[in-house]
């Protein structure tokens, strides 16, 4: 049987890791606070209206859209409004939704959301 929980890794940006698992069919987001993950602050609670659920997302899953699916065009639009420098792998968690394929995924945590 599937198990119903997937192994998440966080790396704070002093290097601090940290890891939890999310339910399945959540979003990341909601996996990280309820994780206790307070540099994932999500102050839109996942509305799509404020990029305070900025996180990096490491290889081997930010290149690989069979296990993520890539950026929509509004979180691609909001993604301008982080606080911390976008790069190439900066999502915003809210709009990321837990499956099996992402067990084991790895988020970099930005130095702050403001
Ligand atoms: Fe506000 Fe993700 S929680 S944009």
């Amino acid at each position: 049987m599937l198990s119903r929980t997937i192994t998440l890794h966080f790396v704070s940006a002093d290097g601090r890791a940290s890891t939890i698992s999310g339910k399945i069919g959540k979003s990341l987001m909601q996996a990280a606070v309820a994780g206790g993950i307070s540099e994932v602050v999500a102050e839109c609670g996942g509305k799509l209206t404020c990029a305070t659920c900025h996180v990096y997302v490491r290889e081997p899953f930010a290149s690989d859209a069979a296990k993520l699916s890539p950026p929509g065009a509004e979180e691609l639009a909001m993604l301008a409004f982080t606080a911390m420098p976008r790069q190439a792998n900066s999502r915003l968690s809210c709009q990321i939704q837990l499956t099996p394929a992402l067990d084991g995924l790895t988020l970099e945590l930005p130095l702050s959301q403001y």
